[in-house]
C-alpha cells in the first residue's frame, strides 16, 4: 500500500458479501498491516492479522479504536430486512456516517465507501436518494482522499435468501452478451471484483473525490 503504511486497516462491514472479500483481499499480503474490523457481533475471525471491536453501530462515537490511516466501509441493509424507510436509512446513511467520524478519530486520511449504482441525493428515487446522501456525509466528514465504489447489482454466495436479487442475477445473465459496451455500466459485479478494485484504488495515491463507476470497478478489480 501507498507509503508503507504500518497502521492497521478499519473496516466496517466485515461480515457482508463485500465486506468479507475485502478482509480477505486486505490481508493477502502476508506483510501487511492487518484489518481492525468493526462490527455489531462477534465473527470469530480474530486471528494474529484481524482484530474484532465489537461496538453499537447507533452509537460509535464514543468507541476507541487503534489509528488507521485507510477506512473501508461496505456496510448496509435492504428496505425488506429494516423493515422501513427510516430503518434503512439508520443503516444506510446514519452509521454510514458515524463509521466515518470514528475513522477521522482514529487518525484516517482515506475513505473507501461502497455505495451504489445511481447513488445521487437528489434523486427522486429514495434507495438512490439515501446512498447520495451517504456519499455526501463522507465526503464532508474531511478526509483527504474518498472513493466511492457504484457497483451495480452484486454477485455472490449469501447466507440469507433474497429473491428478487437473484431473479435480477439470472435474468442479466440470459443477457450478457448485451452487457458488453455502453451497457457494462450495469453489467452485474461479483463481490470479488468490488474488493479487488477497492484495495487498487487503495494502493495507489488517493486524494480528493474519486468515483469509481460499475464499468471502472470491474476493470479496477479484474
Ligand atoms: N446487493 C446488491 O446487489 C448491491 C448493489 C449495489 C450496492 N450495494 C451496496 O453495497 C454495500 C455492500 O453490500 P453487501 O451485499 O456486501 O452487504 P451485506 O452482505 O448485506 O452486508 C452488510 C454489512 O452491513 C452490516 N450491517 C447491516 N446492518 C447493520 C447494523 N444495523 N449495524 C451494524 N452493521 C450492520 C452487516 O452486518 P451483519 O452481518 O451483522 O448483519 C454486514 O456486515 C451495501 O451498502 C449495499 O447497499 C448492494
Amino acid at each position: 500500500m501507498e507509503n508503507q503504511d504500518l497502521t492497521p486497516f478499519l473496516v466496517a462491514g466485515a461480515s457482508g458479501l463485500v465486506g468479507r472479500a475485502l478482509v480477505r483481499r486486505l490481508l493477502d499480503d502476508e506483510a501487511g498491516p492487518g484489518v481492525v474490523a468493526v462490527v455489531r457481533r462477534p465473527l470469530g475471525i480474530g486471528s494474529g492479522r484481524v482484530k474484532e471491536v465489537v461496538a453499537d453501530f447507533g452509537r460509535l462515537d464514543g468507541l476507541a479504536v487503534p489509528r488507521a490511516r485507510t477506512a473501508f466501509c461496505a456496510l448496509g441493509t435492504t428496505i425488506a430486512k429494516a423493515g422501513s424507510e427510516a430503518a434503512f436509512r439508520a443503516v444506510d446513511v446514519e452509521a454510514v456516517a458515524a463509521f466515518a467520524r470514528l475513522a477521522r478519530r482514529a487518525g484516517a486520511t482515506r475513505f473507501l465507501l461502497v455505495s451504489a449504482l445511481g447513488a445521487d441525493p437528489r434523486s427522486k428515487v429514495f434507495y438512490n436518494r439515501t446512498k447520495g446522501e451517504a456519499e455526501e456525509a463522507v465526503k464532508s466528514a474531511g478526509f483527504d482522499g474518498v472513493a466511492l465504489f457504484r457497483p451495480s447489482l452484486l454477485v455472490g454466495e449469501r447466507s440469507e435468501s433474497r429473491p428478487a436479487e437473484r431473479v435480477a442475477i439470472v435474468a442479466s445473465g440470459l443477457v450478457s452478451w448485451a452487457m458488453a459496451g455502453p451497457l457494462s455500466r450495469w453489467k452485474p459485479v461479483p463481490a470479488e471484483v468490488v474488493a479487488a478494485a477497492m484495495a487498487a484504488v487503495a494502493e495507489g495515491i488517493l486524494t480528493g473525490v474519486r468515483i469509481v463507476e460499475n464499468d471502472e470497478i470491474h476493470r479496477l478489480g479484474a
